[in-house]
């Protein structure tokens, strides 16, 4: 028996300002997205920017629906709608916030196992590590470097081939 030890890595900023232009301004359109999410039931209004290679940004935010299941998440909202429009282009960067109409959150964002491993599933279609930046209303900005450092033990393409 072995008992083994993972690391992952992140970094914690005490706000906004201490990112890079182009992160705040990335940050500043996850906000924007996430004034726009249709919550109506969890009252939780996610926002989601990612920078392409490209230059280009795309947002999203969580669109709910009645029947809970039928919802999305606003990574995936924005992951897909990056996949759909500029399949061959990596994103560089992630940038995902949320607020709340009943509290205020002071902790950055925790993003679902789902969005994890659709995002992770990016990093691996293009062989390329996307930045990830964590914000709430308020408190810290946490900022990994790959999704590898959000999920470990992701679900790979190569199991399937396992055997
Ligand atoms: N939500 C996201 O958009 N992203 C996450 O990473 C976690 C949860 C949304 C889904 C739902 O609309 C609301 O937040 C409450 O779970």
């Amino acid at each position: 028996m072995i008992k083994k030890e993972l690391k992952i890595a992140f970094t914690e900023y005490e706000s906004d300002q201490e990112l890079t232009e182009v992160e705040q301004d990335l940050l500043k359109k996850a906000r924007e997205a996430s004034d726009l999410a249709y919550a109506p039931y969890s009252n939780f209004y996610v926002g989601a920017a990612l920078l392409l290679e490209n230059g280009v940004i795309v947002s999203g935010n969580n669109q709910e629906n009645v029947a809970y299941p039928s919802g999305l998440c606003a990574e995936r909202v924005a992951i897909y709608a990056a996949g759909a429009q500029y399949p061959n282009v990596a994103i560089k960067t992630i940038a995902i916030t949320c607020k709340s109409k009943q509290f205020q959150v002071n902790e950055p964002l925790s993003p679902c196992g789902a969005c994890r491993q659709a995002m992770s599933e990016y990093e691996m279609r293009h062989n390329q590590v996307i930045r990830v930046i964590l914000a709430g209303e308020t408190g810290k900005i946490r900022v990994m470097d790959s999704i590898a450092d959000l999920l470990p033990f992701m679900f790979k393409a190569e199991e399937l081939k396992k055997g």
